[in-house]
C-alpha cells in the first residue's frame, strides 16, 4: 500500500485506533504486498457502516475479504454485504475468513466481473465501496449511483494514490487542466470530477490510507 500520510502522522492515527481482532491481524499478515484498504481505512469503513446504520453494503473488488470483514462486523445479523471478485482463490479465501468469524450468513459472494454482479442486485445500498480496476470507477458509479439509499454513502478507495495512477496528472485534471494520462488515472480523475459536480452527493476526499473519496447522498 502506498501511503500518503507522513510516517509519524500514520503512527499517531494508528495508535489512536483500537486493536483489531485476531482474524483481522491474520488478514493483515496475509495482505502484506496485497492492496487492501489497510487498517486505518478499514476501521473508518466500519465506522461509516455504523453511523449510516447500514443494512446493505456492496463492494466493487473484494480481494480476499479484508475490507468486507470490517464492514461485516458492523452489520446486524440480518444485514447483507455483497462481495465481488474475479479471482477464484481470493474469493475462496474471503469466504473462509468471513465464515470463521461467523459472518458468512450476511455475505453474498459474487464470482466474476463486479459490473455484471451489480446488475443482479437492486439496492438500495447504505454503503458502497469502489475498489476494483481504477479505469472502471466512472462506469461503476453510473451503475450504482441510483441504487444508493438516501443518506447512504459511496466510498472510492485510491482517490489519491495507488501503484498504477499518476498523482500529478489527477491533480492537474482536478485543477481544470487537460493533462495526458493513462487509463487508470483518467478513471480516478473522471470519478472525482463527476462526484464533485453531482449535486445529489456531498463529497470529501480524506487522506487516510491511499486516499478515500467519501460521498454522502443528500
Ligand atoms: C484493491 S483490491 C481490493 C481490496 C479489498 N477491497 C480490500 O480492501 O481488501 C482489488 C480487487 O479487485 C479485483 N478486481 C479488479 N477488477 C475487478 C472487476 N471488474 N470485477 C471483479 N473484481 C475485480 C482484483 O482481482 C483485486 O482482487
Amino acid at each position: 500500500m502506498a501511503d500518503i500520510l507522513p510516517e509519524e502522522t500514520k503512527r499517531f492515527v494508528r495508535a489512536a485506533l483500537p486493536e483489531p481482532d485476531e482474524t483481522l491481524k491474520a488478514m493483515e499478515e496475509r495482505g502484506e504486498g496485497f492492496p487492501t484498504v489497510g487498517r486505518e481505512v478499514g476501521q473508518f469503513l466500519r465506522l461509516l457502516a455504523h453511523v449510516t446504520d447500514a443494512k446493505r453494503i456492496f463492494e466493487f473488488g473484494s480481494g480476499f475479504g479484508y475490507s468486507a470483514y470490517w464492514f461485516a462486523d458492523a452489520l446486524p445479523e440480518d444485514g447483507q454485504i455483497v462481495l465481488t471478485e474475479y479471482d477464484t482463490d481470493e474469493l475462496r479465501e474471503a469466504r473462509g475468513y468471513l465464515e470463521s468469524a461467523g459472518f458468512a450468513d450476511r455475505a453474498v459472494f459474487e464470482h466474476g466481473d463486479a459490473m455484471d454482479a451489480i446488475e443482479r442486485h437492486d439496492g438500495p445500498f447504505d454503503v458502497v465501496l469502489i475498489d476494483h480496476n481504477k479505469d472502471g470507477y466512472p462506469e461503476a458509479l453510473d451503475a450504482v449511483r441510483d441504487k444508493v439509499a438516501p443518506s447512504g454513502v459511496i466510498v472510492a478507495d485510491n482517490a489519491m494514490v495507488s501503484g498504477v495512477q499518476d498523482f500529478d496528472a489527477i491533480l492537474a485534471a482536478l485543477e481544470g487542466n487537460d493533462p495526458e494520462m493513462d487509463e487508470e488515472s483518467r478513471g480516478i480523475a473522471e470519478y472525482l470530477l463527476a462526484m464533485r459536480d453531482d449535486e445529489e452527493f456531498e463529497t470529501s476526499v480524506i487522506p487516510l490510507g491511499e486516499g478515500i473519496a467519501v460521498s454522502y447522498r443528500r
